[in-house]
């Protein structure tokens, strides 16, 4: 949440900067604002998004080669002007953005009100930032020493960039769970919270560790621990396109993500599945097969949409590999008192990779022993670094807030991982395990076949549109697809909606059926299908309107059903990850024909970096 840019070198920062808090804004866009370094700080900021600040900007002085800017999800203090960040210090000397919380910033706030200071916003960043000037002038003998003093004494999480008029050519730059990459160029250096609003000018970077502080001028890079002890930078190389992050023609980034499914979930298989051999090469996981294999329990924590893949994952990983497996939000694990037994492994998952609870929750099962296995999208974040071990996605960059290419990428990782280990295991057979490394092989050419069904989709979407509620059903390895649905089309279109395993209607959602409702059934062909043809039976009998997915030589459901999307046949364990395209599909364009903003929905942000 909250997305921070930086430059220092010898261009103009403000196009940089301005570029960078588009690419970014996906993280938040309660406000947006920049203060740039010219002779003195000039700060400008702005409620709303990045688009009105630079609208506010317009005519004014945006000379100078140091600047940082920051788009804002609001924590502290509801989103306005005064708000945004930067935030100014009393002097008006320093300049500084955060992401991330201030836990104790009440009582560091009682000692600065004691010392005569005086606060123009609501937000714990700016006591954080007076508490460093406090330091700074009193007993700091420059601005990097005033900063390692004043986080020693900080609880809480915070990526920060701090500029000061004395120091033109310099920005200092601190993190602890909020994320900081630093991008090296030729007599310039890019600061960002992910890799997006650097990889246009170079591809060197250097992912900052908690607990480190980075001193950057245009030739150099300094990192040091909170110790005041050098650490080595480590330089990665980015594998990312900047077509990877443009909409690439689309008209938006949610639409693009979804038409490249076929593509993300072909670059997830590729090299690892070989389906014709009957191999799967996952490197991450060889290593931890026999520790896996021999797992008591496997334990899965994820959030939102990650948390989907994992209930999906846990119905997979019982069938065919026998192990028992618990799912867990990471933000009730992390406050828990969990049981976690020797040899027990955990798999946490993220898009992101850095999920405040999900992290917080890996670091507490590694504290009691466990062993981590990540499965993550973003390359360098936080989980993957904190994980023993793991599988990349390899989705690419999402942008749309609402995840979509980075599930099924999910999806398909966790599919290898279970059919990896249910073969060492022998808890399949060879042909078994045959049959569904080819299904898994045909996902990528099934999904196009979906996308296909586009514009049927979006008839469909026309007629629903009014909708007040929704009603998403399924049964086995279909329910968790319920619930995904279920909170796409919330986030998307504002709709209310409830994912619920179809046989737990009569337990009481049934109660809201009439006309008006429309019930959506994920109803490929399994072992449930008749069960649920009886469920859909028992709404159209109380006049609910009946969406189906289901494949496409069912000819009992168009019966039944008012709208239907075809899939293409495929294992029922394969299913899941082509039925939620539709359903994708379809919250977009009632997202659109209801006029919201499907890229950035409203009170949302991309990754969740505060808990
Ligand atoms: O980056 P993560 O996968 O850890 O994020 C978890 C959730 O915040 C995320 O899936 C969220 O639910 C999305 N808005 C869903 O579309």
């Amino acid at each position: 949440m909250c997305g921070i840019v930086g430059y220092v070198g010898y261009r103009k920062a403000y196009p940089i900067v301005l570029k960078g808090l588009k690419r970014l804004e996906y993280r938040g866009y309660d406000s947006a604002g920049i203060a740039l370094l010219n002779g003195k700080i000039n700060l400008y900021k702005k409620q709303g998004k990045v688009a009105e600040l630079e609208d506010f900007i317009i005519g004014k002085n945006v000379e100078g080669t140091t600047a940082i800017g920051h788009t804002r999800w609001a924590t502290h203090g509801e989103p306005n002007d005064r708000n945004a960040h930067p935030h100014l210090s009393q002097s008006g000397e320093l300049a500084m953005i955060h992401n991330g919380i201030i836990e104790n910033y009440a009582s560091l706030k009682e000692d600065l009100l004691k010392k005569n200071y005086a606060f123009k916003s609501d937000t714990d960043t700016e006591v954080l930032l007076n508490f460093i000037e406090d330091i700074y002038k009193n007993n700091g003998s420059n601005l990097e020493e005033a900063l390692r003093i004043a986080l020693k004494r900080v609880v809480g999480a915070y990526c920060i960039l701090l500029i000061e008029n004395k120091n033109p050519d310099t920005i200092i730059a601190a993190r602890k769970g909020s994320p900081l990459v630093i991008g090296i160029g030729k007599n310039e250096h890019f600061l960002a919270s992910d890799a997006s609003p650097i990889v246009e000018y170079t591809k060197e970077v250097v992912y900052v560790n908690d607990y480190e502080i980075a001193i950057v001028r245009p030739d150099e890079l300094t990192l040091k621990n909170l110790g005041n002890e050098k650490q080595t930078p480590f330089i990665t190389k980015l594998d990312m396109e900047l077509d990877a992050i443009e909409k690439s023609g689309f008209e938006h980034f949610m639409l693009k993500e979804i038409f490249e499914q076929p593509k993300t979930i072909f670059d997830c298989l590729r090299g690892r599945l070989n389906a014709e051999k009957g191999n799967i090469n996952l490197s991450g996981i060889d290593k931890y097969l026999d520790a896996i294999c021999h797992a008591p329990r496997i334990i899965i924590i994820a959030c939102g949409t990650s948390w989907h893949a994992g209930l999906t994952a846990e119905y997979i990983i019982e069938e065919t590999c026998r192990i028992p497996v618990e799912v867990e939000y990471a933000s009730e694990f992390r406050y828990r008192n969990p049981i976690i037994n020797k040899g027990d492994m955990i798999i946490a998952i993220s898009q992101s990779g850095e999920t405040a609870d999900t992290i917080v929750a890996i670091e507490k099962a590694k504290e009691q022993g466990a062993i981590i296995l990540g499965v993550v999208n973003v390359v360098g974040s936080s989980i993957a670094r904190i994980s023993h071990t793991g599988v990349y996605t390899h989705s690419g960059p999402e942008i749309g807030v609402a995840s979509t290419k980075a599930f099924t990428g999910q999806l398909a990782a966790l599919m290898m991982i279970a059919f990896k280990i249910a073969h060492y295991k022998n808890t399949i057979s060879e042909e078994r395990f045959l049959h569904l490394c080819n299904e898994l092989a045909e996902v990528p050419e099934k999904v196009e076949k979906i996308l296909q069904q586009n514009e049927i989709i979006k008839n469909i979407a026309a007629s629903l549109k009014t909708s007040d509620d929704a009603l998403f059903l399924g049964r086995g390895y279909n329910f968790p697809i319920a619930l995904e649905g279920a909170l796409k089309l919330k986030e998307i279109s504002y709709i209310h909606a409830e994912g619920y395993p179809a046989a737990e209607m009569k337990h009481g959602p049934i109660a809201l059926v009439d006309e008006h409702l429309p019930v959506i059934f994920i109803a490929t062909k399994d072992v449930y299908h008749e069960k649920i043809v009886s469920n859909m039976q028992e709404i159209k009998a109380r006049k609910g309107k009946v969406i189906a997915v289901m494949n496409e030589d069912d000819n009992i459901t168009p019966t039944l059903a008012d709208a239907v999307i075809k899939i293409p046949e495929a294992d029922e364990i394969i299913a899941p990850v082509l039925n939620v395209v539709p359903l994708q599909l379809l919250s977009y364009h009632i997202g659109i024909a209801r006029g919201c903003n499907v890229d950035m929905p409203r009170n949302l942000a991309k990754s969740v970096t505060v808990e």
